[in-house]
């Protein structure tokens, strides 16, 4: 009894501090300190883009030694590991946005913020030209942006390999407007195919979903699926439910290659068991408003073609370069050879560029293009930023005091000791290693509250599959949601969810 009460206790006493550290969290948010203005003696630093590279770098950036000037078209950070669980309606997109200009409130120095799309970067020049892509237009909606150091952290943009009808007739899963409008269509998809007499082929051809890609992305977008048809639509209009269908097809001879072997064999067996229908060695090779024509490849080698009729078609094949990224490449000479991005040296400057950095999927330096990946380049950019800034007060302070601006006169001792130590703090902080990328693992959703998971451990990896994994799935992802007001909204959307059941309206 008395264990019983203790615990209780330390139970009722975490609570009681989770509920303060919210409130706490929400309060600061709420009420951050003033700010400094921006000090035009300063250099002028512009980040473009809002992601997971140019935030991270925002998030450690020491404002004050800078002027900086953020250009995104997305005025918000999105939290991409949880979009695939927007599309069902599983959590909400808003529980995954973070307002940049909240982000940038809580800097010590003010910084800007254009909502804009850079269209252009004039290397000789060092100007940006900027563009409201937006609906609502001022009379002034294309400028230009001097830099003097510059961040490109535009991430990249669905690759299609110019298959015919891909863009006209598929979802892509990238953006939150992206996933608004596949949940929208799943549920047109449903109503019409219950429509009243609709032929049987009719309703069969709507309720087959089609997932192109077995990349991390088309698997958990067809994992959430599923969970979604079997939880909700199920209950709500079991008439039509058995003939709903998933497909997913991989060009390669297996679904998520960046796994273990095990995690791979485990995922195939789970779709099998989740009824999501596996297609491997097929490649999509032209795409029609309603069907999907692909080459399969059979175990003696040889090919046909299939056509597949589908409702809702998404295309997940992975990352191409932006076009702001090509312009850039095509001024620069030294990076005609690269074929996937900005090639960059391993302090992450552009190869055979000025003052140009670059972080994320829209940088070559050698690593997958993961958000892990591009918020640890961003952080070391911003180590490196600050450290740059506090090298060029070291060296002004020294060089004051070697030419005796600051030397009182009988003071020449000590202020060559103070210049000795000045010089030994310089050389620390100069010596700033290149970046260096640590993998802490790979995790991905698979569906019926499973999920598999990759994760460096000591100096091996550890390999795990299923319901514990999912728990652990969940608790990684929400301890990495960008503030406490995303994670308590994730949280509560998933409690919601379990309830009451998705929200199966059709916007
Ligand atoms: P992004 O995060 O894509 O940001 C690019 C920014 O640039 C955006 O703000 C965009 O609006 C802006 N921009 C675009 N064009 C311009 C322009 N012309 N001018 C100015 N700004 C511009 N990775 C993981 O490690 N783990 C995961 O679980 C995971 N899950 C994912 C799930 C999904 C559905 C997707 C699509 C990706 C996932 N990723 C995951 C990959 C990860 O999201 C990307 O690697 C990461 O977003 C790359 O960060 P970034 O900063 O380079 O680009
Ligand atoms: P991806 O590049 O990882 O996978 C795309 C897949 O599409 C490939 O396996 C490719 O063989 C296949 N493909 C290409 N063309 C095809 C065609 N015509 N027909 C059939 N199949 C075709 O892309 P994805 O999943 O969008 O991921 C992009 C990046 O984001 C990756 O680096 C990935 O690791 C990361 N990511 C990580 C997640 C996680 O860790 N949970 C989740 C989502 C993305």
């Amino acid at each position: 009894r008395t264990t019983f009460k203790w615990l209780w206790r330390a139970t009722y006493l975490s609570l009681l501090t989770g509920v303060g550290l919210v409130i706490y969290d929400g309060y600061t948010d709420r009420n951050p300190e003033e700010q400094f203005a921006p000090d035009p003696s300063k250099k002028t630093l512009v980040v473009l883009g809002t992601g997971w590279g140019s935030v991270a770098l925002l998030k450690k950036l020491d404002t004050a030694n800078y002027n900086v000037v953020v250009i995104s078209p997305r005025n918000y950070f999105l939290f991409t590991p949880l979009l695939p669980s927007c599309t069902t309606g599983n959590i909400e997109h808003r529980s995954i946005m973070e307002p940049v200009r909240q982000i940038l409130r809580h800097k010590k120095a003010h910084a800007k913020f254009y909502e804009a799309e850079a269209t252009h970067i004039d290397v000789d020049r060092k100007v940006i030209k900027i563009s409201d892509n937006s609906d609502i237009k001022g009379k002034v909606n294309e400028t230009e942006v001097p830099y003097d150091m510059l961040v490109v952290g535009v991430g990249a943009e669905n690759a299609t390999f110019g298959i015919p009808g891909v863009r006209e007739h598929s979802c892509f899963l990238k953006e939150i407007p992206d996933a608004q409008a596949i949940r929208t269509k799943i549920m047109d998809c449903v109503e019409t195919a219950a429509f009243k007499d609709q032929a049987p082929e009719e309703i069969d051809r709507l309720l087959h979903m089609v997932v192109v890609g077995g990349g991390p992305t088309g698997v958990e977008f067809a994992g959430e699926l599923r969970d979604f048809f079997d939880d909700d639509i199920q209950k709500l209009i079991p008439d039509i439910a058995p003939r709903f269908k998933v497909t997913l097809i991989e060009a390669l001879p297996n679904v998520l290659p960046m796994f273990s072997k095990q995690l791979i064999d485990y995922t195939e067996s789970t779709f099998k068991e989740e009824h999501i229908n596996i297609l491997t060695k097929t490649m999509v090779k032209k795409v029609t408003d309603r069907t999907v024509e692909a080459e399969i490849t059979g175990p003696d080698g040889k090919k046909s073609t299939l056509t597949i009729p589908y409702g809702l078609l998404v295309w997940a094949t992975g990352n191409t370069i932006r076009p702001i990224v090509k312009d850039l490449m095509n001024q620069i000479p030294a990076q005609k050879d690269s074929r996937r991005g900005l090639a960059v040296n391993e302090y992450l400057v552009v190869q055979g560029s000025r003052d140009i950095w670059a972080v994320g999927d829209c940088a070559v330096a050698g690593y997958a293009p993961t958000a892990q990946v591009a918020s640890q380049e961003g952080a070391f950019l911003a180590r490196l930023f600050n450290n740059m800034a506090k090298t060029q007060d070291l060296e002004q302070k020294i060089h004051d005091l070697s030419t005796g601006l600051n030397l009182k006169p009988g003071n020449a001792a000590e202020d060559s000791q103070e210049i000795a130590g000045l010089e030994k703090q310089l050389r620390r902080i100069k010596d700033i290693k290149p970046f260096h990328y640590s993998h802490q693992g790979s995790l991905a959703y698979i569906g019926s509250e499973k999920a598999v998971a990759d994760v460096a451990w000591l100096n091996g990896n550890v390999a795990s599959g299923g319901k514990l994994t999912y728990l652990f799935w969940r608790s990684a992802y929400l301890s990495m949601c960008f503030s406490t007001r995303n994670r308590v909204l994730v949280a509560l959307d998933w409690i919601k969810a379990k309830l009451y059941g998705r929200d199966i309206s059709r916007e």
